[in-house]
């Protein structure tokens, strides 16, 4: 197990480019005795010319996902207390970065620096925040910081993810992993030596929790990861919040959590015929849960009444 510690930390820590310039930046001027002054974007930081151009560009490539008035429609508002509460003493470089490198959602990486500044020049100016007379420079960004707001509950209880990267990182996976039990017997699986490069979890993974672990702890994750779905204070993707505390989200909860239970007595007992129907209930019980709350028309992302409660008398 030792070997797991080295290779976690193979994460790339510093994403090259403008993060790592600004806090070089910050650096020089330290060195130069001269404290950065830290702005809020709350004094004037952007212009309006410039709030102009953000505009332009908003209602062509972003209007149709965050809505015109940034309420949200199938991503989330870009104004108000939840968004402000996200960006919440963050500096503006950051809010630059997360706008030039995942947005528009459905098509990353295609607009340029100064555009994406554009871009958060307007959403300063629809969040009322006011503008001033120059324009925000690649250099202030790392400067100017939001508003520290009013965050409830302890950072460690908070949660990180929406709804839909949860599912992405814990029900996809590890349900995948059971699923595939019905293609391949884990108990046959031949002893292999550790995949070579380049990289691949999946394959390493499956060198040092061979066979039936895997499908042991898929179903660990599944059944303990479950209650993560009644967080307090969780939204999707378009900003809803998660609706934790209607009964029928719990039941599916619920329902999900027990065939993770299933799975594990099964997996304990290398029972490998069990698991025609143990992937049987497991997709009935994302399925259940999705018909309700996520499949309601278009595609990942798109989803503008996914988290809302279904019609009275459905
Ligand atoms: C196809 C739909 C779609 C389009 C188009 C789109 N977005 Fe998004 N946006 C999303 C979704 C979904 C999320 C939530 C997931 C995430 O944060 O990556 C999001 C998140 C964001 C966030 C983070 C909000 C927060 O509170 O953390 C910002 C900022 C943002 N979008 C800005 C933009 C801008 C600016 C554009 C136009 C250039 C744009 N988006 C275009 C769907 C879209
Ligand atoms: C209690 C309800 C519930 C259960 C149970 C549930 N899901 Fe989800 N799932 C959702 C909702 C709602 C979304 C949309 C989230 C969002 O838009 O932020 C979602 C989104 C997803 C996504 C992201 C795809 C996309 O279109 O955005 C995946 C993948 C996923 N679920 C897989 C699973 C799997 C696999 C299971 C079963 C092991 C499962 N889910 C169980 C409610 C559920």
């Amino acid at each position: 197990m030792a070997r797991l510690i080295p290779l976690s930390r193979l994460g790339f820590r510093y994403a090259p480019g403008a993060t790592f310039c600004s806090y070089a930046l910050v650096g020089a001027l330290v060195l130069a005795g001269q404290a950065p002054q830290v702005r809020s974007t709350t004094e004037g930081v952007y212009s309006d010319g410039q709030a102009g151009r953000g505009q332009t560009l908003y209602k062509v490539q972003c209007a149709a996902c965050h809505g015109v008035a940034m309420e949200g429609t199938s991503g989330p508002p870009l104004a108000g207390d939840s968004f402000l509460s996200n960006w919440s003493a963050q500096p503006l470089a950051n809010f630059v970065d997360k706008i030039q490198k995942t947005m528009p959602f459905n098509l990353p990486g295609s607009l340029s620096r100064s555009q994406s500044t554009d871009l958060a020049a307007y959403v300063l100016q629809a969040g009322k925040f006011p503008a001033g007379q120059a324009e925000l420079s690649e250099a202030a960004l790392a400067r100017v910081v939001f508003p520290v707001a009013n965050v409830a509950g302890s950072s460690l209880s908070r949660p990180e993810g929406n709804l839909a990267e949860l599912m992405r990182a814990i029900a996809f996976p590890n349900s995948n992993i059971i699923f595939n039990v019905q293609l391949k017997d884990p108990g046959a699986q031949t002893k292999k030596p550790p995949a070579a490069a380049p990289f691949d979890y999946v394959e390493w993974g499956s060198t040092v929790y061979p066979g039936w672990l895997a499908i042991d702890q898929a179903a660990v994750a599944i059944t303990e990861t479950a209650p993560l779905l009644l967080t307090p204070g969780r939204r999707c993707q378009n900003g809803r919040p998660v609706p934790v505390d209607r009964p029928d989200w719990k039941q599916y909860v619920k329902e999900l959590a027990e065939v993770g239970k299933l799975a594990r007595r099964a997996s304990q007992a290398r029972n490998y015929d069990a698991f025609i129907d143990i992937s049987d209930k497991l997709n009935d019980a994302c399925a259940n849960c999705h018909k309700v709350y996520r499949d309601k028309g278009g595609t990942e992302g798109s989803g503008a009444t996914r988290c809302q409660p279904a019609p009275e008398g459905k």
